[in-house]
């Protein structure tokens, strides 16, 4: 396999591309990793269509491109722990995750990235919305800016909204090491450490207030933030079929999936990648 025979599409102006020509299954040598980071780093989320991978071709892939680590609340694959299962039957309302987020930024060092393999899917629905926290940031006045640069936000895993998107697949395969809730202090706005650029990092699922401030006098400009952070012009809608692989980049995106199916069974492996601690 070459780069050569790679082919690039944009899914939207904001971010996300698919990648094709691209075989996941087999290792891949160190030229196709690189250029695989850069268009990742460009891009946000890429995505691949057509791998049907096993768990150890799935989990060969992560690693190339960090460390694995195990989902704080959800046991993992039996064989491979640091593989959960997204899943949401015929019989469930809820969908796991089901709002905008940045995934588990609650932790002292969120996840630097999430891979997503979808082994079912329904005949229609279930997209994911991703949307790009860089431009949420650059599109701010520069009054705006200079307050945020200066902000932490204490992050948490109890928000209501998002213990709820939790309940189904906690009843079936929480973890009883898991502490009753995680919290974590980050900047408002974090510099990406790979491609030195600043992006949003506050985010509805997680984060509560502004450090030194209560829930109250923080709730009207995160509001907004919240609202501005998911405009349309930012985000990209990805189609899942069986086999699509989604590998995002969680210190500069936000991800949402959609809860429109109803009546039938999805089920997709997910794998985390360890992060840094976000800094200004
Ligand atoms: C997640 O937040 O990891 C779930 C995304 C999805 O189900 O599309």
């Amino acid at each position: 396999m070459s780069t050569a025979n790679w082919k690039v599409e944009r899914l939207a102006g904001a971010i996300g591309a698919e990648i094709f020509g691209v075989d996941l299954s087999r290792p891949l040598d160190a030229a196709e990793r690189a250029a695989l980071r850069a268009l990742w780093l460009e891009h946000g989320v890429i995505f691949f269509r057509d791998q049907p991978l096993s768990s150890a071709q799935f989990l060969a892939f992560a690693e190339g491109w960090g460390t694995p680590v195990e989902y704080p609340f959800v046991k993992g694959l039996a064989d491979y722990p640091v593989i959960i299962e997204i899943k949401k039957l015929e019989h469930e309302k809820v969908n796991f995750g089901g709002v905008w987020h940045s995934d588990t930024a609650y932790l002292e060092r969120p996840p630097m990235a999430t891979l997503l393999l979808a082994r079912e899917v329904p005949p229609y629905g279930s997209d994911t919305l991703f949307a790009n926290q860089y431009l949420a940031y650059e599109t701010l006045s520069e009054g705006m800016k200079k307050l945020l640069d200066g902000l932490d936000a204490v992050n948490t895993s109890a928000k209501a909204d998002t213990t709820r998107t939790r309940e189904d697949r906690l009843a079936e395969v929480g973890r009883s090491d898991a502490a009753s809730q995680y919290e974590a202090t980050h900047p408002v706005v974090r510099t990406h450490p790979e491609t030195g650029r600043k992006a949003l990092y506050v985010n509805y699922a997680h984060t509560a207030r502004f450090a030194g401030m209560t829930e109250e006098e923080s709730a009207p400009l995160l509001q907004w933030l919240f609202a501005h952070q998911k405009k349309e012009e930012f985000t990209c809608r990805f189609r899942w079929r069986v086999g699509s692989l989604a590998l995002w980049d969680n210190r500069c995106t936000h991800h949402s999936p959609v809860n429109d199916y109803h009546g039938f069974r999805r089920v997709l492996h997910r794998i985390t990648l360890a992060g840094d601690k976000p800094r200004r």
